[in-house]
C-alpha cells in the first residue's frame, strides 16, 4: 500500500464527496476486478445485452481514470474470459469492437496520463484487427511508469496455471531446473503475472460472490470486495468506497496481529 501519489495531478476530475475523507488513507498498489452484470443491467431496462456491454465500457472508462486518479499501482480488469467464447457469436464479435473501439478513442488519454497497458491471456487467438489495436496500444505506452493497466483478455487461471506447469517441466527435461529447486517463487515467476505484485483487493459487481477463473493462485490473500451494482452501474465513488472498505480490514497473511 501507498499513500495517495496522483490525487492532485488529475484534481479536476474528481469529485466524489469521498474525495476528502480518503485524503491521507491509503490506497491498495494492486485492485483488481471482475467487471460483472453488464447482461442484467441491460435486461432490467428492456435494452439488449450488447447496450449492457458498452455501457459497461463506459463504466470502465471511468474506473481507469479513478484509478489513475487515486494513485492505484495496477488494475487488472478481466475483460474476456476463456469461457465467454461460448457466448453468441454475436455477442463476441461486439465485445471485440468494444475494445477497438476503447483503444482507439482513449490511447491519446491513457498516453497523456502515463498509462502502461498491458495484456493477460492469450492475444493471438483475437480478431486480427483487435490484434492491430491492442499491439499498437502496448506498443505507444511501452515505456509509460504511471498506472499499469492490464486486461485480462481471453484470459483463464486454470489455463495460466497448466501453462506454467508445461514450463517448469520443461525447464526440469532440459536440466535448467531440478525438481527440488522448484518452489512457490519458480512457479509465480512462470505465470503471466510474473513480476506484478499480487492483487490486495478483488472487487467484483453484480451481487454474485465467486472467483470465475481469474487469478486464482494470485488472489491466496487478496481481500475480497462484492458489491450488488451490475457494472455499468459502478462509478468512482463505488471504487473509493471499496478502497474505504479495504482500509478497514486488517491483514494478517496467515500470522498474527
Ligand atoms: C460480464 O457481464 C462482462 C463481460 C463478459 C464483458 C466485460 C466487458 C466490458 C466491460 C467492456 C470491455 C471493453 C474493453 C476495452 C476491455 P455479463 O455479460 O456476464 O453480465 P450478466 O452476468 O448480467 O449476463
Amino acid at each position: 500500500m501507498r499513500p495517495f501519489g496522483n490525487w492532485l495531478k488529475h484534481e479536476k476530475s474528481v469529485k466524489s464527496d469521498l474525495h476528502e475523507r480518503l485524503i491521507g488513507e491509503n490506497v491498495p498498489e494492486h485492485v483488481a476486478i471482475i467487471m460483472d452484470g453488464n447482461g442484467r443491467w441491460a435486461k432490467a431496462r428492456s435494452l439488449p445485452r450488447l447496450a449492457g456491454h458498452h455501457s459497461g465500457m463506459l463504466a470502465m472508462r471511468e474506473v481507469v481514470r479513478a484509478s489513475d486518479d487515486l494513485g492505484i499501482g495496477y488494475l487488472t480488469l478481466y475483460s474476456f474470459s476463456t469461457e465467454n467464447w461460448k457466448r453468441p457469436l454475436r455477442e463476441i464479435e461486439y465485445l471485440w469492437r468494444l475494445v477497438d473501439e476503447f483503444f482507439a478513442l482513449d490511447i491519446e488519454e491513457l498516453v497523456q496520463r502515463n498509462v502502461r497497458i498491458s495484456i493477460l491471456g492469450d492475444t493471438t487467438e483475437l480478431p486480427a484487427a483487435t490484434q492491430t489495436t491492442v499491439n499498437r496500444a502496448l506498443a505507444m505506452t511501452v515505456n509509460n511508469t504511471g498506472l499499469k493497466l492490464q486486461f485480462a483478455l481471453n484470459y483463464g487461471s486454470r489455463r495460466e496455471i497448466v501453462t506454467a506447469v508445461k514450463k517448469i517441466a520443461q525447464m526440469t527435461v532440459s536440466g535448467e531446473l531440478t525438481v527440488d529447486h522448484i518452489d512457490e517463487a519458480v512457479f509465480t515467476n512462470a505465470l503471466a503475472t510474473a513480476g506484478i505484485p499480487d492483487p490486495d483487493l478483488l472487487i467484483r459487481t453484480s451481487g454474485d460472490q465467486r472467483i470465475s477463473n481469474f487469478l486464482l493462485w494470485q488472489i491466496a490473500y487478496t481481500e475480497l470486495y462484492f458489491v450488488q451494482e451490475m457494472w455499468p452501474e459502478f462509478k468512482r465513488r463505488h471504487l473509493e468506497e471499496a478502497i474505504l472498505a479495504y482500509n478497514s480490514r486488517e491483514r494478517r497473511f496467515g500470522g498474527l496481529k
